[in-house]
């Protein structure tokens, strides 16, 4: 099934955990922006998702309306795209369940997410933990999305997607558009500053780990001079030497420079000026969207406006898709 807008619908989503880090920027929220034109967008931050690691109720309803204000801030438009709050509307869990139902235990235990994710909380194994990517099907399925502009750490839960939904098609009758995944060439997959063989996160401990994009210039420049690079002295592209060849990529997506000329720009030069050319790039492009969420920050009305209005506005959308799964299934 599919939607009838001439343009092909995106949605994506991000979890309002933790703070928001340039791995999230570069390999997510910077394509969101920059397509918003292009396609028919549809965004959304998934609190629901976010308890399946315990959080504290508070914190995490200050935390979804702040990253919501981010993304405002980075540029998401209201006007060209929809943002709302995954709990805003009832049909993702709703849907989810009847996905449950038809994925089997094997596909779901092969989540390398759920294996890193226990792994980091071994108190708190949750069925809800498990069943996350069905979760995630659902909020996909249920705008009939054509693509999911993701970093590539969602490869596999957007592979799930696609075979739950062609299952589903299949066995009950024509239900879900099939949705591709769109994953940037660079920055798909930026690595940790102070461990480049594990990617950003938002869960990580180390306080040199990710240049989060509310940093102030004085902390994202400590964090790069700490950058783990190696004992080598020539400045080039290797993906072998993975914590330099991560600080390049973020140069390279930041100046859009080609690597050829990054590499002569270097040539000669110490590990130490790369650094510092690196912070300088970092501050200067977040400079606007920090002084932008400064401004939105202050009024939470018209954060909690703007969500509502876009919630109500693709609530149909997601109330359609579901009945019919209903329907399909044979649910009364
Ligand atoms: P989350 O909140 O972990 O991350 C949000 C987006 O950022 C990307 N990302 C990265 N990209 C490059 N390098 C990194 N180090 C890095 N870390 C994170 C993620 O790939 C993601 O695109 N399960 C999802 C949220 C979700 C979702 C959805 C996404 C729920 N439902 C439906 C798309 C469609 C997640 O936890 O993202």
């Amino acid at each position: 099934m599919s939607h009838t807008s001439s343009k092909k619908r995106v949605f994506s989503g991000i979890q309002p955990t933790g703070n928001i880090h340039l791995g999230n920027y570069l390999g997510a929220v910077r394509h969101w922006v920059d397509s918003q034109e292009q396609y028919e967008n549809i965004f959304c931050v998934v609190n629901s998702h976010a308890i399946t690691i315990r959080q504290n109720p508070q914190e995490l309803q200050n935390k979804t309306y702040e990253l919501a204000g981010i993304l405002l801030a980075c540029g998401i438009d209201t006007k060209k795209s929809h943002l709302f709050i995954q709990s805003q509307i009832d049909e993702h869990a709703a849907l989810a369940w009847i996905l449950d139902c038809n994925i089997p235990m094997g596909d779901m235990s092969r989540m390398t997410q759920f294996k890193d994710k226990s792994n980091k909380n071994p108190k708190n194994i949750n069925v809800g933990l498990f069943n996350y990517p069905a979760l995630m099907a659902a909020d996909i399925l249920l705008y009939q999305a054509d693509f999911v502009p993701v970093g590539e750490d969602q490869k596999q839960h957007l592979e799930l997607t696609r075979d739950v939904a062609m299952r589903f098609n299949r066995d009950y009758g024509e239900c879900f558009n099939i949705p591709e995944p769109m994953i940037p060439q660079v920055g798909a997959r930026v690595m940790g500053l102070d461990n480049p063989q594990s990617k950003m996160s938002k869960s990580a401990q180390g306080e040199n780990h990710a240049i989060f994009l509310l940093d102030s210039p004085d902390v994202i420049t400590r964090k790069c001079k700490k950058a783990v690079t190696d004992s080598q002295s020539n400045i080039v592209f290797d993906e072998s030497r993975a914590g330099l060849y991560n600080l390049l990529c973020i140069y390279e997506i930041f100046t859009q420079k080609s690597r050829k000329s990054i590499e002569a720009e270097f040539e000669g030069k110490g590990y130490g000026h790369l650094k510092m050319a690196l912070a300088e790039v970092i501050i200067e492009s977040l400079r606007p969207i920090q002084q932008s969420y400064a401004k939105i920050s202050q009024d939470k009305t018209y954060i909690q406006s703007v969500l509502t209005k876009s919630a109500d506005s693709i609530r149909p959308i997601a109330k359609n898709t579901y009945e019919n799964a209903k329907r399909l299934v044979g649910l009364v």
